[in-house]
């Protein structure tokens, strides 16, 4: 069970710059694209990250997976810093931080059936019990609410809405503890992004930590505990959701606010 006294990601000051190709930034332009950003996440509980287009979400969600190296400040893991791991330590790390990503079509193996693409984590990371694999498949198949046959299909025999599930199992497979899901909706049709969410929100009652990025203030106030809203690189607001919703400090978020469709739900 989660221990809600733990801190399982810390984020200390982490700072990422990159060279600026095309937008706003001259071409060859260095620019912050995450900067000097810290916030901390309590085991099972949630945090959302909000922000606009090129604010950094993402980048922040690929450095504590280890996607990008961060430029300095530091990621804690369980109080450890991630860079600092011994090897056992950073396979348990990187087993138990999982990334769903916007758009399932590009995080599955077309050539793989879901079977395949499911097995790999588990073999490695849980067991090579055949019978164990098997009943492993069946309750993640039932969690995520699609027929056990489907493990025979390839990816292109999916909907959009299917295959996010399916990469929302593949994640699940090896049993993290911290979901971090990178606008798990967005590329989906709005009957089926609410059945996405409440699958997640199942999760989060069976004690996974989430980190949920996502341009909806809407969909934030109603899954996560805290929030952190960005704006280019900075985190310009954190702390309690409906504190920070009711009472927001900076302009940047009372202007998100007054443009979201939040303030029509509450
Ligand atoms: N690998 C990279 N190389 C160069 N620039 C990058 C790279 N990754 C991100 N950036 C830039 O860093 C900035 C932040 O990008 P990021 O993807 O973190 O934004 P975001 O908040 O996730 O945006 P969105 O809501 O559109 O997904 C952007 O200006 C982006 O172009
Ligand atoms: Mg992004």
């Amino acid at each position: 069970m989660a221990d809600l006294s733990k801190n399982i990601i810390t984020v200390n000051n982490i700072t990422k710059s990159f060279t600026a190709s095309k937008g706003i930034f001259t071409k060859g332009e260095q620019f912050f694209a995450v900067d000097n950003v810290s916030f901390s996440i309590k085991e099972g509980s949630s945090l959302g990250i909000v922000g606009e287009s090129g604010s950094g979400k993402s980048t922040i969600a690929r450095m504590i997976c280890d996607i990008y190296k961060a430029d300095s400040g530091s990621i804690l893991y369980y109080n450890k810093d991630i860079y600092s791991l011994s090897k056992h330590e950073y396979i348990d790390y990187r087993k138990n931080v999982q990334m769903v990503f916007q758009d399932p079509n590009n995080s599955l193996n077309p050539k793989l059936k879901i079977k395949s693409a499911l097995i790999d984590g588990i073999k490695k990371h849980i067991t090579k019990e055949r019978a164990e694999i098997e009943n492993i498949l069946k309750n993640l198949m039932d969690m995520v609410g699609l027929p056990y046959e489907y493990l025979e299909r390839y990816p292109h025999e999916f909907s959009g809405g299917q295959r996010q599930r399916i990469s929302i199992a593949r994640a699940l497979s090896i049993n993290p503890k911290v979901i971090i899901a990178d606008e798990p909706v967005s590329s989906l049709d709005v009957s089926v992004q609410a059945q996405i969410l409440n699958l997640m929100k199942s999760l989060q009652k069976n004690g996974i930590t989430l980190i949920l990025i996502s341009h909806s203030l809407a969909v934030v106030s109603n899954m996560c505990e805290n929030i952190a809203v960005m704006q280019k690189g900075s985190m310009v607001e954190y702390g309690n959701t409906d504190d920070v919703l009711c009472k927001p400090k900076s302009e940047y978020t009372k202007n998100l606010l007054k443009a979201s469709e939040y303030t029509m739900i509450k």
